[in-house]
Order: C-alpha cells, then sequence, then structure tokens
C-alpha cells in the first residue's frame, strides 16, 4: 500500500506507470499478428474472382449497389433463417475493399449467387419495378447495352495480387481470354476457365451471346456470391474444411 501512495502522489510516475501497464495488455494483443501468416482461417473452396466476376464486382462498386445492399449474414437467428449460412470471414478474403456493412434498404446479398435466373437477374436490373411491384430499387438498364471494357483486366488482377490475392502470373496472362471464354461455353478456353477458377460458371448471362456487355458481369458477380463454400457439409471446426 504504500508504495501504491507513491504513485498516487506523483502524477508524472503514475503516467508512466500506467503507459507500461497499458503496453502490456497492446503487446499481448499486437505481438501475435507478427507470427501468424492470417487471422482469417482457411475454409475449402474459396478461390480469387474470375476476371468476368471482378469486372462485374467493380460495376456493383460503381453503381454504388453497396449504398443499399450489404453482403454480411450475421450469426443471428433471424438474418440465418432469411439468407442462409453466417458470413464466414474468408468469404471475403479476396474482397478489395470488402462489402461488409448494415445498410439494408435493400436484402443482403452475400448468398444471391443461384437464387434466381440469370432473365430474372437481367430484368431485374433493367426495370426492377418489372418483378418486384414494390421495389424501391433504381432501374440499371443501361447495363445491357453497354461494351464491357476490360482492356485493362490484366492490370485489375495484378492490382489485387499486390495486395496479397494470390493470382499466378498464368491468371494474369490470360486474364482477358478466360473473361471472353466465361460468357463463351463453345469457347477452346472455357475449360481453362473453370480449371483455373473452380465452380465458375460458364454461360452467356445477359441473353445477347454478340456483346459482352456490362450486364454480363455483373450477373456473372451475383450469380457466384456465396456459391463457393458448401455449406450442406461445412461445420467451423473440421479439418476439412481447411487447407
Ligand atoms: C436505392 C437502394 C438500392 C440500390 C442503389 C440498389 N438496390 Fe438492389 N434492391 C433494393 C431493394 C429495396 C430491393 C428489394 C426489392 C427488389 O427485389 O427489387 C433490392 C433487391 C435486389 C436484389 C434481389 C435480392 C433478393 O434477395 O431478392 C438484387 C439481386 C439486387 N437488388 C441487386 C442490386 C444491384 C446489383 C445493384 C447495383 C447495380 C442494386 N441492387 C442497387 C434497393 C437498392
Amino acid at each position: 500500500m504504500f508504495s501504491h501512495g507513491i504513485l498516487e502522489r506523483n502524477s508524472l510516475l503514475l503516467l508512466v506507470g500506467i503507459l507500461v501497464v497499458v503496453a502490456i495488455g497492446g503487446l499481448v494483443e499486437i505481438a501475435p499478428l507478427f507470427y501468424i501468416e492470417s487471422t482469417i482461417e482457411k475454409v475449402h473452396g474459396m478461390r480469387p474472382y474470375s476476371p468476368l466476376e471482378l469486372e462485374g464486382r467493380k460495376i456493383y462498386i460503381r453503381e454504388g449497389c453497396y449504398l443499399c445492399h450489404s453482403q454480411m449474414i450475421r450469426p443471428l437467428r433471424d438474418e440465418v433463417e432469411r439468407y442462409g449460412h453466417y458470413s464466414l470471414a474468408a468469404e471475403s478474403m479476396y474482397d478489395h475493399p470488402f462489402q461488409w456493412g448494415s445498410k439494408r434498404t435493400g436484402p443482403d446479398l452475400a448468398r444471391i449467387g443461384g437464387k434466381y435466373s440469370d432473365e430474372w437477374q437481367r430484368d431485374h436490373l433493367a426495370d426492377p419495378r418489372s418483378v418486384v411491384p414494390e421495389s424501391v430499387m433504381p432501374p440499371y438498364a443501361f447495363l445491357t447495352n453497354t461494351p464491357l471494357d476490360y482492356r485493362d483486366i490484366a492490370d485489375q488482377l495484378k492490382a489485387n495480387r499486390t495486395v496479397g490475392v494470390p493470382y499466378t502470373d498464368e491468371d494474369i496472362a490470360n486474364a482477358a481470354k478466360d473473361l471472353e471464354a466465361q460468357v463463351n461455353p463453345d469457347s477452346d478456353g472455357a475449360a481453362d476457365v473453370t480449371k483455373r477458377y473452380p465452380k465458375a460458371q460458364v454461360r452467356d448471362f445477359d441473353g445477347n451471346p454478340a456483346m459482352i456487355s456490362e450486364a454480363d458481369a455483373l450477373i456473372a458477380y451475383l450469380q457466384m456470391l456465396g456459391t463457393l463454400v458448401d455449406f450442406s457439409t461445412y461445420q467451423a471446426d473440421a479439418p476439412e474444411n481447411k487447407r
């Protein structure tokens, strides 16, 4: 007690004491981060976006879809019952920037992939009220008429690699070819797309095979969201989910 009195009567000493104690807490939390490779638990099935999906994601961000939609299912009963399994950290590990949030003017889109047909998505984007009469979502009809500008797709993959997405040199060299092949199931490169990007969906997404439109990319992106991890077999602690 006596020695504590010294601290309490000397503000400078007390300040140094506080700093030492707080630093211990800080070190305990921060030091391990330098020794572990990743704080995100790896989950089987996750892979980087295919070039077409990456372009779709870019349009999603450009058009501000995130201002009304989140991609983060919280582990709360009503959310899990409505949207499916809660989101895992690994599911957004290749997102730069991530699309988490709580702003839900529209429904969460983390598992929208496969919920509707491509035609539904195309009609809904062109005129939401044609399929959901009470919708307040704005129309994005121009996407189907706008050719996708993907001249910089290889550079986009490279930029993602700089921030840690594991694209290989081969992925980057074939980026434009893979993008074109993903909307053309009959092309020679179609098999390469699914080899490089397992579970990638290869088809014409907007119903117009004559042109690769922005809608092709956006629908390809929407249709893969939440489809990579197989939740029928997923168990949080099972080693077979990890690799
Ligand atoms: C002003 C807010 C707003 C913006 C911006 C917006 N949405 Fe929506 N969205 C909604 C609302 C509200 C709904 C629910 C009604 C409906 O289905 O249209 C919805 C529904 C959806 C659905 C169907 C979800 C489901 O589970 O039924 C998809 C897919 C979707 N939006 C995609 C998009 C995309 C892609 C963009 C950007 C191009 C976008 N939205 C921009 C408000 C918005």
